[in-house]
């Protein structure tokens, strides 16, 4: 019998830490559902002391998750843990996960405490979360930096206190492969109540080692591994989920652990937290990346039409890679739209949400004749951006353009429900209508990023913009989704005009 490796994932923690990636309570929820789906052990939903919309979006998910165990950050302080206690009433299992960093720069120049200090804190807050529940996970923040022997001495206490994980982090991906593995054979042989607790690991990607690290940590005895999708995450990013899992299933000659994930979900996953976020995947990027599986030399091609085994190592489909499937088109019902809908683990809130989403696919099934599960995660997601209390909203847009002539944007704007009409020439017929938009906003926005992704193949094929915007330290992601780029281009400037202007305030965990 192989030992069990617990996938935990802090996506919509960690991941929303990067910057732009922020999400919504109910982005936050479709990817939690697709977590679920994909039996993830446990999904660290956010840090419920940073705002009240975090505490929100916890509370929502722990309501909502039944088949992971859902779990809060909280800093080694009273009134975090509390906090994280109460969002996570609602869920069937949950874990409070506590922190407060450990290496000498941390404690001297960031906590200003002495290392006996931050022990007794430690302890004190392990002991707290104890009160809301027995699932209590540690951290000892910069562990990756941090000394061997304090180490020891802090996690053999809060075992002591009542912690059943122990995450040993590197926070600023410091580490190489065969250290961090080396620390975690330590740690293991020399804390003398070890055996009582899981070893977990997170890491950071800073020199582009966090899967590595991770990997070598449970080659010496971690059966937790902190990772997101994509490797999203502060800075480069965590280790990424989809990456650890394959490597742990492909490799099963090496590793004595293997995951419950269900890996023909990673690939829908990926896609719903790159259309979510905004943050595109590379095209070269191992398992979720489109040319993952795609063999372009001849000689390659000629190995692998004989023998598959040739040149891969893992089979597309088990990661979830199928042939874009036609499941819908202009004469499909608004009950064939719902069940697919909850095929795909998408419960809009409210019946209008659903007459708009549908309102929406019919729009879209006149302009395209077969629309795909992509289409339909993009037009949720566009339905849900309009569902947000929007300040701006796009009414009309017509752009001209034409061989010679300099592009001209009329476009009209309800601006709290009043129309506003505005027009600019540009560059292009998106500078024109971002020129023409902006006429009527007056964000001072800087923008920082626009791309533009086709959702399915084909020039019917609807186009995913994504725009960032940055403004006094802000910075926002915007996404829109339309078979005319121009307007999903729109769209998505005003979605993330939308954002901005929300002005939400919220903590940072570190800080
Ligand atoms: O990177 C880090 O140290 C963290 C902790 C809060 C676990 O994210
Ligand atoms: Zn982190």
């Amino acid at each position: 019998m192989k030992d069990k490796l617990i996938i935990f994932d802090t996506t919509l923690r960690d991941g929303e830490q990067s910057p732009g990636a922020s999400m919504t309570r109910e982005e936050k929820l479709r990817i939690a559902r697709q977590l679920e789906r994909m039996r993830v052990d446990v999904i660290e939903a956010g840090f419920p002391a940073a705002s009240n919309g975090d505490f929100e979006s916890v509370k929502a998910v722990a309501d909502a998750v039944r088949d992971s165990t859902v779990c809060g950050l909280a800093r080694a302080l009273e009134r975090d843990i509390d906090r994280a206690g109460e969002a996570l009433k609602g869920a069937s299992s949950s874990r409070i996960h506590t922190f407060i960093a450990t290496s000498p720069i941390h404690m001297e120049k960031k906590l200003r405490m002495s290392p006996d200090q931050v022990l007794e804190q430690a302890v004190k807050a392990v002991k707290w979360a104890r009160k809301w529940t027995d699932n209590v996970e540690f951290s000892p923040e910069d562990a990756g930096r941090s000394d061997p022997d304090f180490l020891c001495r802090i996690l053999e206490a809060v075992i002591d206190a009542g912690a059943s994980t122990l995450n040993i982090p590197d926070t600023v991906g410091y580490n190489l492969p065969q250290q961090f593995g080396h620390l975690i054979a330590t740690l293991r042989e020399r804390i003398p109540n070890a055996d009582k607790a899981v070893f977990s690991v997170h890491c950071h990607n800073d020199l582009g080692l966090a899967v590595a690290n991770s990997l070598s940590a449970v080659l010496n005895g971690a059966r937790q591994v902190e990772c997101t999708i994509n490797g999203l995450g502060e800075r480069a990013g965590n280790a990424s989920l989809e990456e650890v899992v394959m490597a742990v299933r492909t490799r099963q000659d090496v590793f004595g652990c293997d995951t419950q994930i269900d890996t023909t979900q990673i690939v829908p996953a990926s896609r719903l937290v790159a259309s979510i976020t905004g943050f595109a995947v590379q095209p070269n990027k191992a398992i979720v990346g489109a040319n993952a599986f795609a063999h372009e030399s001849g000689i390659h091609q000629d190995g692998v039409l004989k023998h598959r085994e040739t040149y891969e190592i893992m089979r597309a489909e088990d990661v979830g890679w199928s042939a874009n499937k036609m499941v819908m088109g202009k004469h499909s019902g608004r009950n064939a739209f719902k069940t697919r809908l909850a095929e795909l683990g998408i419960e809009l809130p409210s019946e209008d949400a659903l007459n708009g989403a549908f309102a929406r696919f019919k729009e879209l099934a006149d302009k395209k004749h077969e629309i795909f599960d992509e289409d339909l995660q993009a037009l949720v997601s566009d339905e849900a951006a309009a569902l947000e209390q929007e300040q701006f909203r796009l009414v009309s847009l017509k752009v001209c353009s034409e061989t010679g002539e300099t592009p001209h944007a009329i476009v009209v704007v309800a601006v709290n429900g009043a129309e506003k009409q505005a027009e600019a020439d540009g560059g292009g017929p998106v500078d024109a209508a971002f020129k023409a938009i902006d006429s009527i906003v007056r964000s001072g926005a800087e923008l920082q990023l626009y791309s533009v992704n086709n959702i399915t193949s084909g020039t019917d094929a609807q186009g995913e913009v994504t725009v960032r915007l940055s403004k006094g330290g802000r910075i926002v992601n915007g996404q829109g989704s339309d078979t005319d780029i121009v307007i999903a281009s729109a769209k998505s400037y005003l979605h993330a005009l939308n954002k901005l202007h929300s002005k939400l305030e919220r903590a940072h965990p570190q800080v």
